[in-house]
């Protein structure tokens, strides 16, 4: 199955390293993360997990539950936790999907046979309170990913679902924004007050959560 944005975001129930989750009730109004990494005990798939839990204040702070899968089996999540804890310096603090049978993976099209034919490639989704997919990403195995890029991502995401602006190439946090088209300027200046405008259909105004 091909998962595209706007897609609701297909339910499961999995066994995990924080026991059974059913993903829709665990969801409840959290944006979310689910990302896949293609085996346990793996050097780059470690990275990655250490970094994902060092980063929890940073999703707390943007209402994101985070949860990984691969296809190894609980036990081996088990054991790899000790060494992820051990040579990143910080517990796993979200719970790790097992997926043996490949029932999510599949479900997910996590698996892209022309790469891999039974691993998980590196795939991330994130899904908003609505249960609606915001983003797909696929990586390849060898490269590990930019989780602070998908922060950024979150930060793009949760502005613009509440306000009417766009955000521009390597936009962060707290830099200007663009008003979408679809408000005529005097819609904007009633919304922003004065904007700058650099063309009809590029104007700017400072972000409106800073
Ligand atoms: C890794 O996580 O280090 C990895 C996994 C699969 C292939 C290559 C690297």
């Amino acid at each position: 199955m091909t998962i595209r944005l706007g897609d609701t975001a297909p339910d499961f129930t999995a066994q995990t390293t924080a026991g059974e989750l059913k993903f829709h009730e665990w969801l409840g109004d959290s944006w979310a993360i689910l990302f896949s990494h293609p085996k346990d005990y793996t050097p780059v798939c470690t990275t990655e997990l250490g970094e994902v839990a060092r980063l929890e204040p940073e999703f707390a702070k943007r209402n994101v539950k985070v949860v990984g899968l691969s296809v190894d089996p609980l036990e081996d999540h088990m054991g790899w936790i000790g060494d992820i804890a051990e040579t990143q310096g910080t517990a796993l603090n979200f719970p790790l999907i097992a997926d043996p049978d490949r029932t999510i993976s599949n479900l997910y099209d996590m698996i892209h046979e022309n790469a891999d034919n039974t691993l998980t490639v590196r795939s991330v989704f994130i899904i908003g309170p609505d249960k609606k997919v915001k983003l797909t990403l696929t990586y390849p195995a060898s490269t590990g990913r930019n989780f602070d890029e998908i922060l950024r991502v979150i930060d793009s995401l949760q502005l613009t679902a509440k306000h009417s602006v766009a955000t521009p190439v390597n936009w962060k946090h707290g830099e200007r924004v663009i008003i979408v088209p679809s408000l005529s300027d005097e819609q904007a200046r009633a919304k922003f007050g004065e904007f700058e405008a650099v063309k009809p259909y590029l104007r700017y105004t400072d972000d409106p959560s800073a």
